[in-house]
This record gives C-alpha cells, sequence and structure tokens, in this order.
C-alpha cells in the first residue's frame, strides 16, 4: 500500500518508541502487552471484521502457531508441494508423515488424502513467488469426505490486496465468513478452514496476524507457546503497525488505487506477450525460457532505476528463476509505463 514511509505510520513509530521503549522486555502471557500491540490487534480485527486477532513478531510464525492449534490428532499432514519455507517447515511440528501433493492441483490432493482419516492440509493461499492462487473450493470439495479435515493456508500475500473488503483471497472467494472460528455452529461440515498472514507487506506495518472470533483467538494464544514464550512485538513497530491499518481503514482509495496499478501493469505485461499467471495479485511472478535472459533485463533496468529482481532460487520457482514483479499503490502510471516501455525495448 506504499506505507511503510508514510509520515503518519514514521510519526507514530517514534511516539510509542519515545512512550513505551524499545519494547516490554517479557513475553504476552507476562507483562508484555503494552498499548501499541493491542492497537495493533483492536484495528486488525477491525479491517478483517472479526471480534479478536492475534499479533506476533513474524509472518514466518504464523504457520507454526496455527500447527499447534489445529494439529491435534491429526493421522498426515499434506502439504502443497511449492509452499513457502515456513508452510513446509511448520507441516514437520506434528511429527506425523507429511505428503506432498502437486501445486494447486485438487485432484493430486484426492489421491495424497485417500489413506487417512484425520487430515491437515497446508498450502499457501496466494503462491509467494508466482502470484497463482489456491484453488479453495475444489480443495474443501475433496476434504469433505475425510472424517476430518483442516485447510491451513497462509495468506501473506492476498491480505490487503484481494477480496471486496481487501482480506485476502477466502474474501475474495465469499468464504472469509467461515475462516478461523468463524463457520457455522450448525455445520456438518466435517472441513475446518485456518488462515495466517503478514503486516508486513500490503498492510504496510509489520509482524503476523491470526484474526479470529474471540474463542479462536483465544485458543490460538493458549495452544501455542509463543505468546508465553517470545517477547511482544517492538513498541515502535507495534506503533508503527497500528497507524499503518488505521490508514488502511481510513483511505479505501489506497486500495483502489493498488488494484489500478495491479490491473494497468498486468494489462500492459500482456500486451507485450508476458503473460503474467491469472489472478489480482500485486505480485507475481514472469518466467522467459532462458536465467541469461532473465539476468540481463535485470541488470538493464537496475540501471534506469527499475527494480524489477531477478529470482534464481526460491520455495516454487521453476528451475531458470523468474522476474518477479511486484506492485504498489504509490506507484504513479508514469512508472508503470516507464517499466513497460524499457521492458519493451529489451525483449
Ligand atoms: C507466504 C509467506 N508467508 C510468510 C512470509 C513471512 O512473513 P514475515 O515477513 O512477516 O515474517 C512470507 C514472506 O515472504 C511469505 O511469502
Amino acid at each position: 500500500m506504499g506505507l511503510a514511509t508514510h509520515p503518519e505510520v514514521v510519526e507514530a513509530g517514534c511516539e510509542a518508541l519515545r512512550k513505551y521503549g524499545v519494547h516490554s522486555a517479557t513475553s504476552r502471557g507476562r507483562f508484555g502487552t503494552n498499548p501499541p500491540v493491542l492497537e495493533v490487534e483492536r484495528r486488525a480485527a477491525e479491517f478483517f471484521g472479526t471480534e479478536d486477532a492475534f499479533y506476533f513478531g513474524s509472518g514466518y510464525a504464523g504457520n507454526h502457531i496455527l500447527v499447534s492449534a489445529t494439529a491435534d490428532r491429526m493421522e498426515a499432514v499434506l502439504l502443497d508441494e511449492s509452499s513457502h519455507y515456513c508452510v513446509q517447515e511448520a507441516a514437520r511440528l506434528p511429527g506425523v508423515p507429511v505428503i506432498t501433493f502437486r501445486h494447486g492441483d485438487p485432484e493430486d490432493l484426492r489421491r495424497a488424502a485417500a489413506p487417512w482419516g484425520r487430515v491437515l492440509v497446508m498450502a499457501d493461499a496466494v503462491g509467494p513467488s508466482d502470484g497463482s492462487t489456491a484453488p479453495v473450493p475444489e480443495y474443501l470439495e475433496v476434504l469433505k469426505t475425510r472424517e476430518q479435515a483442516v485447510l491451513l493456508l497462509d495468506d501473506a500475500h492476498g491480505f490487503g490486496v484481494l477480496g471486496p473488503d481487501g482480506r485476502g483471497l477466502l474474501d475474495e472467494l465469499g468464504l472469509w465468513p467461515q475462516v478461523n472460528g468463524g463457520g457455522p455452529e450448525d455445520s456438518d461440515s466435517r472441513v475446518c478452514m485456518v488462515v495466517c498472514g503478514t503486516l508486513a507487506k500490503a498492510l504496510g506495518g509489520f509482524g503476523g496476524i491470526i484474526p479470529g472470533t474471540a474463542a479462536f483467538v483465544e485458543k490460538v494464544r493458549s495452544s501455542s507457546h509463543y505468546f508465553d514464550g517470545s517477547s511482544a512485538p517492538a513498541s515502535a513497530v507495534a506503533g508503527s503497525t497500528a497507524k499503518a491499518l488505521e490508514l488502511v481503514i481510513r483511505q479505501p482509495e489506497l486500495r483502489q488505487r493498488l488494484q489500478e496499478n495491479i490491473a494497468r501493469l498486468r494489462g500492459g505485461l500482456r500486451d507485450l506477450g508476458l503473460n503474467p499467471p491469472p489472478g489480482r495479485t500485486a505480485h507475481f511472478g514472469v518466467a522467459l525460457e532462458k536465467a541469461e535472459t532473465m539476468r540481463a533485463i535485470y541488470e538493464a533496468l537496475k540501471s534506469k532505476g527499475i527494480l524489477l529482481p531477478y529470482i534464481a532460487a526460491y520455495s516454487g520457482i521453476p528451475p531458470q528463476g523468474i522476474l518477479r514483479f511486484a506492485v504498489f499503490a504509490d506507484h504513479t502510471p508514469e512508472q508503470i509505463d516507464f517499466l513497460l516501455s524499457e521492458l519493451r525495448s529489451l525483449l
């Protein structure tokens, strides 16, 4: 959302630092919950339309925390093969077999799920490198025949970007009310949907977030030792993050501008024949045939003041690597057009 250097965001961080010091020097479970941390949780709950939210130091830990809260008595973890590192690592925590299925492939998930009754399925809601989105309705269809299933999605890249209220992929799919404890009381569905994400990308702050019903968030806080065993987020970080959330809520035009920039960039790339992956994410990868060509484009654009990283290795990318696009709300149409015209001359 282009908020990282916003003067109000910077000032709120400075003010919190002056008032509360670097941090409370203790965990949330002791005396670590200072006012800016609570303010982030209050603002996050407002943005996500939930009763509560758990705010912690890094989105990377979100899967770890949710696994602790939801993986009890699971027989197997079924893992999208292209998941982010943090999803892959958290998948091993329950200590049960981890079976991978092909990226975004519900039929392969069906194969992987077949021998098991109670399964935890883990994937990125939005692929961190390529911007692909998980086929959630198809996954739910496959999982409804299991004795019990938890679908755990990391929506670090969807939060703030996708959906009518910017709550991520599940908001875009109309499934948000069923997430993180929100399923209807009388539902006979055996699939429980849980999601975590970060405030450090589109939402302009820093740290991990798990919004949900009061009961769900309480369960999350008490099942993982993170609440009791890790320092609360630093005061300046929390102060800035709370302000960034306030601006996102107060200024819906920021998301509107982001969506316009996404459409302009994706449309321009299609005109160049570059075929960005389908969807409306603000970041995505484009793979050209040769790594050398992509590296040369990265270097040439860098010399013009444009950062279009060539990523050679990361979870979920093809062997030759990708050019990774990321567009912000504060990019101007002229900047996007400049990138497109420079790219045209290099292709
Ligand atoms: C899918 C996914 N989850 C989590 C993270 C980490 O979030 P944070 O930077 O808040 O630790 C990333 C970072 O790129 C990510 O892509």
